[in-house]
C-alpha cells in the first residue's frame, strides 16, 4: 500500500546545553524510519525540537546572565548543527516558543478547562527541576530525586490542577483495548501496576516564575512545561494527526502514556497510535553525565569514524528497545570490521571486476536469498535493528557467493550481474540507516557502465 501517511515524532529536548549521544539517539532512529517509509512512498511528515520554557531553562539562562529567550535562541543552532552532521532529515523542528505553539497550547487549555477538567487549587509537594516533575514521599531516594539523586524543592504554591485522575479508567481500558499502544510491551505493566495506585490530578500551573506560556483564563500563571511541551506534536502536527509512532526514551515514558493521552481524551482529539520507549546508553558502562565528564557530544560520535559508522553503529549494537553501552572501541570495532570488511569489500571487488570484465543481465538467482519480507516486517514492527541484521546477513551471503564462484578467473559476466544487481538492493535498503554510504554505492552501480570509485570506509 503506497501513499499512506506517516507522522512520527522525537521528544522534543530541552536547549539547556548541547546534544548528547542520547538525543542523537532517538533522533536517529526517527530519521531512519522516516527515511524508511520515504523510501516506501508514504507522505512523511518528521517532527523534532526543543522544550524551552519551564524552571529548568530559566535557571541554566541566569547561570550565564542571559534572558531565558537569548539563552535558547543561542543553543538551537547547536541542535540544527548536529542534526545536520548526522544527515537527519526532519520535517519542522518546532520551538516550543513558537507562536504558532502557544497559540494552539492556550486553546487546548481553554477547551479542557471549558469542558470542566481544570480547577483551581493548591500545590504542596515535591518537584524536581532538573525532571520538571513532581515527587511524592515515597518516590525520593533519601529526599532526593531517584533519577538525578539532587535535592528535590518543596513547593507550595497556588496552582491549578488538571483532572487526570478522572481518566484512571479510561487509560486502563486504552491499553487493554490497544495492546500495542505501549510499546515495546514488556513496559507496560509497571505503568499499569503504578495507574492502579491511584492516579492524582497534576498541578499544572505554576505561579513563582513567569517563564513559560501564560494560562489564558488566569494570567498570573503559567503553564506547566509539560502540558505545554507534550502538545507539540499536535500543534506541529500540519494535518498529519494521529502521530504514528511517539518515540521517546523510557525515561519519560509515563509523561508520553498517561498525560498525553487523558490531556487528549479531554481535549476531544484522536490519540496517537503508539508510544515507543527505547533504551538508555551508557558511556564505557557509566550512566551519561555531563557534570562526571561522561557524556559524548555529537561532534565526538561523528569524529570517531565518520556519520555513518556512528548511525550504523547505534543500530547494530543493542536491540531497539534495550539499553547498550556505548564505547569508542566498540565503534571503531564495528567500523574496521563490518562496514569496511564486509560492506566496503563487497562493493570495491564487485565494483573493480564489473569495470573490468562488464556484465551480463541474467536472471538474479542470488537475490532470492535476500529476505526482503522479513525486513519489511520488521521496520513494520520497528524492530529496526533487525531489518539492519537481516541487511548484513545478506552482504555475508554476497561475500560468500563472491568467493565461490572466482569472477576474478572466471570473468562470468553473469554472476558479475547477480552481484552488482543484489549491490543496488543492498545500497536501497541501507538508505535509512547510512544514507551517504547507500548514495555512493548507488552512484557506481547506477547504470550497467559499473566504475569503481573511492573506497567507501578507510579502516580506523
Ligand atoms: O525529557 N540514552 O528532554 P531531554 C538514550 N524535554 N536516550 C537518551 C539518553 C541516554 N542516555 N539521554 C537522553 C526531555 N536520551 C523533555 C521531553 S517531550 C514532549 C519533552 C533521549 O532533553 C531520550 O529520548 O531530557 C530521552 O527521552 C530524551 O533524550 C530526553 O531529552
Ligand atoms: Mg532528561
Amino acid at each position: 500500500m503506497a501513499n499512506r501517511k506517516f507522522y512520527i515524532t522525537t521528544p522534543i529536548y530541552y536547549p539547556n546545553d548541547i546534544p548528547h549521544i542520547g538525543h542523537a539517539y532517538t533522533t536517529i532512529a526517527a530519521d531512519v524510519l522516516a527515511r524508511w517509509h520515504k523510501l516506501k512512498g508514504d507522505k512523511v511528515w518528521f517532527l523534532t525540537g526543543t522544550d524551552e520554557h519551564g524552571k529548568k531553562i530559566q535557571n541554566a539562562a541566569e547561570k550565564k546572565g542571559k534572558s531565558p529567550k537569548e539563552f535558547v535562541d543561542d543553543l538551537i543552532p547547536k541542535f540544527k548543527d548536529a542534526w545536520k552532521k548526522l544527515n537527519i532529515e526532519y520535517s519542522r523542528f518546532i520551538r516550543t516558543t513558537d507562536r504558532d505553539h502557544e497559540k494552539k497550547v492556550q486553546e487546548i487549555l481553554n477547551k479542557v478547562y471549558d469542558n470542566g477538567d481544570i480547577y483551581l487549587g493548591k500545590y504542596e509537594g515535591y518537584y524536581c527541576t532538573a525532571c520538571e516533575a513532581y515527587y511524592t514521599e515515597k518516590d525520593l531516594e533519601n529526599g532526593c530525586c531517584p533519577i538525578h539523586k539532587t535535592k528535590v524543592d518543596l513547593l507550595k504554591e497556588p496552582s491549578y490542577f488538571f483532572k487526570l485522575g478522572k481518566y484512571q479508567k479510561q487509560l486502563l481500558e486504552l491499553y487493554k483495548k490497544n495492546s500495542e499502544f505501549i510499546s515495546p510491551k514488556n513496559r507496560k505493566l509497571e505503568i499499569i501496576n503504578r495507574i492502579k495506585e491511584g492516579l492524582d490530578d497534576l498541578s499544572i500551573s505554576r505561579t513563582s516564575f513567569d517563564w513559560g506560556i501564560p494560562l489564558p483564563f488566569d494570567k498570573k500563571h503559567v503553564c506547566y512545561v509539560w502540558f505545554d511541551a507534550l502538545l507539540n506534536y499536535y500543534s506541529g502536527a500540519n494535518d498529519f494527526w494521529p502521530a504514528d509512532i511517539h518515540l521517546v526514551g523510557k525515561d519519560i515514558l509515563w509523561f508520553h502514556v498517561v498525560i498525553w493521552p487523558a490531556m487528549l481524551l479531554s481535549a476531544g482529539i484522536k490519540l496517537p497510535k503508539k508510544i515507543f520507549a527505547h533504551g538508555w546508553w551508557t558511556f564505557d558502562k557509566e550512566k551519561i553525565s555531563k557534570s562526571r565528564g561522561k557524556v559524548i557530544n555529537v561532534d565526538d560520535l561523528v569524529s570517531i569514524a565518520g556519520v555513518d559508522s556512528a548511525r550504523y553503529f547505534l543500530f547494530r549494537e543493542t536491540p531497539f528497545g534495550e539499553d547498550g553501552d556505548f564505547s569508542e572501541q566498540a565503534l571503531i570495532d564495528r567500523h574496521n570490521n563490518e562496514l569496511a570488511d564486509k560492506l566496503g569489500n563487497l562493493v570495491s571487488r564487485v565494483a573493480a571486476l564489473a569495470e573490468k570484465y562488464g556484465i551480463q543481465k541474467t536472471e538474479n538467482r542470488l537475490l532470492k536469498k535476500l529476505k526482503l519480507k522479513e525486513i519489511e516486517k520488521h521496520f513494520e514492527k520497528y524492530e529496526i535493528d533487525r531489518a539492519l541484521n537481516e541487511i548484513f546477513a545478506f552482504i555475508d551471503v554476497c561475500n560468500e557467493y563472491v568467493q565461490s564462484k572466482k569472477p576474478w578467473e572466471t570473468h562470468d559476466k553473469k554472476v558479475l550481474y547477480e552481484l552488482a544487481d543484489s549491490i543496488r538492493e543492498i545500497a536501497k535498503l541501507l538508505f535509512p540507516f547510512i544514507p551517504e554510504t547507500s548514495e555512493k554505492i548507488a552512484k557506481q552501480f547506477r547504470t550497467d557502465k559499473i566504475k569503481k570509485d573511492e573506497i567507501l570506509f578507510k579502516k580506523v
